[in-house]
């Protein structure tokens, strides 16, 4: 079947092109527009963000073109820097602002900056310094430097623009077979089952954040790639009094809201994950799915009693989270299942949570340590705790000495920091080029004084002992 979309406005019926191809190569190569960069081919670099209109949507994202295939364009609008420039050959107020706040150099950043605050233009929301600081997080520029590229967003993006009138759905295929390379994207979730029967070797493809690596950096053309970001139950977000359920499919950007509602700690953690670029198309079912030591999800997710929805040839199983990790990238999935949905649930009453992200770099790096804990507080005294960490294993774990040693304690300064000590007896961290064994160690227990003192409202920033 073809693969439908519009590029810059023009329809494009594509039938011969690999479905895998990346959208980076496809613009580059086969439509030469060249506009956009190619500059790690990793996602980190921001050179070949392009906005995305998916199908059922109005709503103009960003993404980085050499993570996505052409297979996941079905149905959507794409639009590149080339798409931008006004009638009568004026430039978008994004373009113009860059020219006259001299936001360019070498030039060879400047089109994905551009794409980038084009998308922030018509997000609809307040544009305040952080959220223009949070759209260009994703971009790197070596040599401009960014503060004229951030008055460039303040003068053009201030007053939002109207996104475009809400567009008819366009109709979609739900395969897609270019040479010996077959593109499935069913639609419910039986076909979906139907399809990793069929293929038990086959990916899953949900953003392609982390998969689609393979195919930009590995080069790699699997024979049966399945899709899973069309199906409708997975593309779902269940929000009740008692807890929240995310569809393994629904993007971070569409999961925020409900999360800042019901955890603000964890929202502010999921915002440092990666970029606008990553967090539009990347999945927390992704996260889990790729089962990493250090996926920033994992451990939050955890502390916060999460089950797994599951669904295989024998009907639906519910595991949870903690279980699902067997060990370094084993999971307890079994070949014909999928994950379709994560359920967590809400704080009840006496109940806090905080989330540390450790990374070197604040925005778009991979964590070193992540700690998060849901405590129970009553009268100050603790009466529950759960409390898990990444990259303190070669799985998300629970910090077990820990917990009980905090169950009955008073809750103090003291208290945590004794208790912090246990992480040693939790936990046997391995050297990496993160991090030492020593420094996860030393992070892990002063996370737990950061806790204490950001519950009580202090200046947590003369924890650190080395
Ligand atoms: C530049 C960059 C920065 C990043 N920063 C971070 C970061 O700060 N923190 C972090 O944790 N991660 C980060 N990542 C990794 C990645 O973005 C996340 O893990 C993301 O959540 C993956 O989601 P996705 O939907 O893109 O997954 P995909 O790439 O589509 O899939 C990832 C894995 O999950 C499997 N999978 C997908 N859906 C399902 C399903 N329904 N059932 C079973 N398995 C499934 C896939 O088969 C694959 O093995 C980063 C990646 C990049 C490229
Ligand atoms: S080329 Fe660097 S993010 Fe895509
Ligand atoms: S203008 Fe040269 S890299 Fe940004």
């Amino acid at each position: 079947m073809t693969i439908n979309f519009s590029l810059n406005g023009e329809p494009c019926q594509e039938a011969s092109v690999a479905p895998t191809k990346t959208v980076l190569e496809y613009l580059r190569e086969d439509h030469g527009l060249t506009g956009t960069k190619e500059g790690c081919a990793e996602g980190d670099c921001g050179a070949c963000s392009v906005v995305l209109v998916r199908n059922g949507t109005d709503q103009r994202v960003a993404v980085n073109s050499c993570l996505l295939t052409v297979g996941q364009l079905d149905g959507a609008d794409l639009i590149t820097v080339e798409g931008l420039s006004e009638r009568n050959g004026e430039l978008e107020a994004v373009q113009q602002a860059v020219v006259t706040e001299d936001g360019t150099q070498c030039g060879f950043c400047t089109p994905g900056f551009v794409m980038a605050l084009h998308a922030l233009r018509h997000t609809g929301e307040t544009v305040t310094e952080e959220i223009i600081h949070d759209a260009l997080a994703g971009n790197l520029c070596r040599c401009t430097g960014y503060r004229s590229i951030v008055d460039a967003a303040r003068s053009a993006c201030t007053e939002p623009a109207e996104n475009s009138t809400p567009r008819a759905d366009r109709e979609t295929g739900e395969w897609h077979e270019f040479g010996d390379e077959k593109f499935l994207a069913p639609r419910t979730l039986d076909d979906l089952l139907a399809a990793r029967l069929a293929h038990p070797d086959a990916p899953l493809l949900s953003g392609g954040t982390d998969l689609g690596l393979s195919f930009s950096k590995g080069r790699k053309h699997f024979p049966v790639t399945i899709f899973t970001q069309d199906v409708s139950e997975l593309r779902r977000i269940e929000n009740t009094a008692t807890t929240l359920t995310i569809g393994a499919a629904a993007t971070y950007t569409e999961a925020l809201p409900f999360v800042t509602a019901a955890w603000p700690s964890f929202a502010t953690l999921i915002r440092r994950i990666g970029s606008r670029q990553i967090r539009n198309v990347g999945t927390i079912g992704g996260n889990i799915g790729n089962a990493s030591p250090i996926g920033d999800t994992p451990p939050c997710l955890i502390a916060l009693d999460a089950k797994l929805h599951l669904h295989g040839q024998n009907g639906p199983r519910d595991i949870p989270l903690e279980d699902y990790f067997l060990d370094y990238r084993k999971t307890d999935l079994a070949a014909d299942e999928v994950i379709s949905a994560v359920e967590i649930p809400k704080l009840s009453d006496g109940q806090v949570f905080r989330a540390y992200k450790v990374s070197k770099r604040y925005d778009q790096d991979i964590s070193a340590v992540i700690g998060a804990f849901r405590l129970t507080i009553k009268d100050n005294i603790v009466t529950d705790a759960r409390i898990a960490f990444g990259g303190m294993a070669a799985t998300p774990k629970r910090a077990v000495k820990c917990e009980a040693g905090l169950i009955g304690k008073a809750w103090t300064e003291d208290t945590a920091r004794d208790v912090g000590e246990l992480i040693a007896e939790d936990f046997a961290p391995i050297d990496d080029h993160r991090a030492s064994a020593a420094y996860r160690v030393r992070v892990g227990t002063n996370l737990f004084v950061r806790l204490f003192r950001d519950l009580a409202g202090q200046d947590a920033t003369d924890v650190v002992t080395l």
